[in-house]
């Protein structure tokens, strides 16, 4: 752990990580522990938020109480597995704004090309928490935040479920000031990109394609 990364190591989240990298979960379950690990983990990357305090009553007397400061912050799912993390994040911080880029890799210069791109307003005034479930060569996390830096953000973090060290490398190259949030920092990624041992293609996975 760094200040750069740091892994959810909490009980609950690790048990549901196992079970979700079980060959045999099925779609079903596979979603519905993906939903409950979200919001684990939308419980730590939010822990920088601003809070100020506001005045209130409460039965017995009058009390300041702590509450969020600033604007709502942003969610931005990558496209499209990035999208399995939205609805448990969304149960915890329902007010959230919601931002949305996709990239394919163009296959001559093996390049991420934007396809998609579509986000809140005033992202200079808000946490921005890009999210992808598998971090691993990077390549198109760092674009995705190359964008969201186009787009005003300064405030950004990453979330994801596992990262490679590959991964983990090219965020901290291309990006210092973004920290990256995950469940499990995993051993290497094979030849063809996958993280090992892992848990297969996440978008498959949640969705229930091939
Ligand atoms: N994307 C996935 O869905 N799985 C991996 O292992 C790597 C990238």
């Amino acid at each position: 752990m760094t200040d750069h990364l740091t892994i959810v190591d909490h009980p609950l989240v690790q048990h549901k990580l196992t079970l979700m990298r079980d060959k045999d979960t099925s779609t079903a379950v596979f979603r519905q522990l993906l939903r409950e690990i979200s919001q684990l983990l939308a419980y730590e990357v939010t822990r920088p938020l601003k809070m100020t305090t506001r005045r209130i009553e409460t039965p017995l007397t009058e009390m300041d109480a702590p509450v969020l400061d600033g604007r709502k912050l942003a969610l931005v799912s990558i496209l499209r597995a990035g999208n399995g993390l939205l609805d448990g994040m969304l149960d915890l911080i329902p007010s959230a704004r919601v931002g949305f880029v996709g990239l394919y890799r163009d296959e001559e210069t093996l390049k991420p090309i934007q396809y998609y791109c579509k986000l809140p307003g005033e992202l200079d005034e808000r946490l921005v928490i890009a999210v992808d479930p598998m971090l691993a060569t990077g390549n198109s996390s760092a674009a995705a935040i190359d964008l969201l830096k186009e787009a005003g953000a300064t405030n950004i973090r990453f979330l994801c479920l596992l990262a490679a060290p590959e991964g983990v490398a090219r965020m901290k190259e291309a990006h210092p000031d973004v920290p990256v949030v995950t469940a499990a920092l995993d051993e290497r990624l094979n030849e063809l990109g996958y993280i090992v041992p892992g848990l297969g293609d996440a978008g498959d996975r949640m969705f229930g394609t091939k």
